[in-house]
């Protein structure tokens, strides 16, 4: 496996629409293993294939309800298909594409996918939340679409900061229980 670059928003392959995959081969496997190294290294929830420059119709999604470090915690869809959603949530969204920034953008509040395995299989699954969110970011990129079109607004540097504070608390709160 081997680590990608992440291309940032400037970068015209961000915005193209990306291509059906019609074969299951070794070389797109090579090309998930590298996504999943490259989305595990920067920390991100999902990452889609034209954001490592390949304008194929695949993406990562981390299923945040799995516990940290659980292998199935990836899941891999190639082809992927919003084929159901149910209400509404809005919240804070960001991109390994557009470090930095964070916008606020209305998703649904669960979505049903239907995509391909890495062996041509199909199969279904559902995310709500935050799953259900990242499902919806990351098949936009395939079609060239980033949060920041959609994004009802920006959030302040005061926001970012003080989001920044409640995270390093966590933090340490977590370390005094352990690290957990
Ligand atoms: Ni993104």
């Amino acid at each position: 496996m081997a680590i990608r670059t992440i291309l940032r928003d400037s970068d015209p392959s961000l915005r193209k629409k990306s291509r059906i995959v019609s074969d299951f081969n070794p070389r797109m496997h090579k090309l998930l293993d590298d996504m999943r190294e490259t989305l595990l290294e920067a920390n991100g929830l999902g990452l889609a294939a034209p954001q490592v420059g390949v304008l194929r119709r695949a993406v990562l999604v981390v299923d945040t309800s799995r516990e940290e470090g659980d292998e199935d915690a990836v899941i891999e869809l190639i082809n992927p298909e919003i084929i159901a959603r149910e209400g509404e949530q809005e919240g804070n969204e960001g991109c390994l594409s557009v470090p930095g920034v964070y916008g606020i953008v209305k998703r649904p509040e669960t979505v049903t996918v239907r995509a391909f395995d890495r062996f041509g299989n199909e199969f279904e699954v559902s995310g709500e939340g935050l799953t259900a969110r990242a499902f919806c970011h990351e098949i936009d990129h395939l079609d060239g679409i980033l949060f920041s079109d959609l994004a009802s607004r920006f959030l302040t540097k005061e926001e970012l900061d003080e989001i920044a504070r409640g995270d390093a608390e966590e933090d340490a709160d977590a370390e005094e229980d352990g690290g957990e």
